[in-house]
């Protein structure tokens, strides 16, 4: 087999990848679990070595960019060597990850001595009492001294990720822009996503990117981006504020599959195709059945790409559809 890019079913190179290294958190944000959570056993779950195997067959496969996720990715113990490794991968472009920033603190300048490019962190709010409420477990003044501590390591387009919800955060919209303008952070609005059943009232604080656009506006002028990432964000400028992207994530209310380029691999090593659908396969089991040789691996991922769904299925009112949590398939 040679080193030839991997090409899905829909004529789509695939060159990111997103692993989800654990489903475990210290949080218990509202939209992404459910309080009295249980997590995976322990022997459910790849292995480091394994995370590393799969990375090392899809950077070989094209990939360029991976992001780590979870769960939180900072609980995993041995995260830093991980990155180091997967930072080393020839021919990745980027290693990012997404993280809660609960821990930020106390990793951030390993993880940028070992190699990751970019950070991405969740803020759904600036009250400490709100965001007691929406994270369950967490405190603010954690986040915000990991998000300073980013900064201080010397990582570059920090991204913000807020969780935007009727009822309980849309009247901080501005006030989280005015926060990232002030720190020269970027921040992403995102639309809730009706993944796992975890409450009932989703549909009416459902708050489309549309009303997020037009709560910023009232403020700023806005100046439409032609920046995309390949996937489902739209980002614009802001007049005035060139160091600030404002990016609008929306599965509901934007279609974005046609250009979608992105696998994610669940911490239990199942290769999720499409974050909408439950076309999976199983790559710890192949992973274990085959400790030595890589290429039915390689074969079945081909497989599997050239079933990579055309686009998904979720809308606004569809209520639940795949019943799956978050904190499984890594954002
Ligand atoms: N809808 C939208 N975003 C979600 N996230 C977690 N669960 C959901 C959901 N149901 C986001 C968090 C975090 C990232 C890991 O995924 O805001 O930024
Ligand atoms: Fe943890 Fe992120 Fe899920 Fe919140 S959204 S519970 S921080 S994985």
């Amino acid at each position: 087999m040679t080193m030839a890019e991997w090409i899905d079913g829909q004529g789509r190179r695939i060159d990111y990848l997103r692993l989800s290294l654990t489903d475990r958190c210290d949080f218990r944000c509202v939209y992404c679990m459910a309080e009295d959570v249980r997590f995976l056993p322990r022997q459910q779950v790849l292995t480091l070595e394994e995370i590393e195997r799969v990375a090392r067959l899809f950077v070989e496969g094209g990939v360029r960019k991976l992001r780590l996720t979870g769960g939180e990715p900072l609980v995993r113990p041995g995260i830093v060597g991980l990155c180091e490794r997967l930072a080393a991968l020839p021919g990745l472009r980027e290693l990012c990850m997404t993280s809660n920033g609960s821990q930020l603190a106390r990793y951030a300048r390993d993880l940028h001595a070992a190699g990751l490019s970019r950070l991405n962190i969740s803020l759904d709010t600036l009250d400490p009492k709100r965001f007691q409420a929406i994270t369950r477990t967490g405190r603010l003044e954690q986040v915000l001294a990991g998000i300073a501590a980013a900064q201080a390591a010397g990582f570059e387009r920090i991204k913000l990720n807020c969780v935007v919800m009727k009822g309980r955060n849309t009247d901080e919209v501005q006030g989280l822009v005015d926060f990232a303008i002030a720190n020269a952070l970027d921040i992403s609005f995102i639309e809730e996503m009706p993944l796992g059943v975890v409450g009932g009232e989703r549909r009416e604080r459902f708050c489309s990117s549309d009303e997020v656009r037009a709560l910023i506006a009232e403020r700023h002028e806005l100046l439409d981006s032609a920046e995309h990432s390949g996937g489902p964000a739209r980002y614009v400028r802001l007049a005035g504020h060139p160091a600030t992207r404002i990016g609008f994530i929306s599965p509901h209310s934007h279609n974005f599959c046609a250009t979608c380029n992105r696998l994610r691999l669940t911490a239990e090593g199942r290769l999720l195709l499409c974050l909408g659908q439950e076309h999976s396969l199983d790559l710890r089991g192949l992973l274990r059945r085959h400790p030595l040789h890589d290429e039915p691996l390689r074969a079945a991922v081909l497989g599997a790409l050239q079933r990579k769904p055309a686009g998904h299925e979720f809308g606004v009112d569809d209520g639940v559809q795949v019943l799956r949590f978050m904190n499984l398939s890594g954002g």
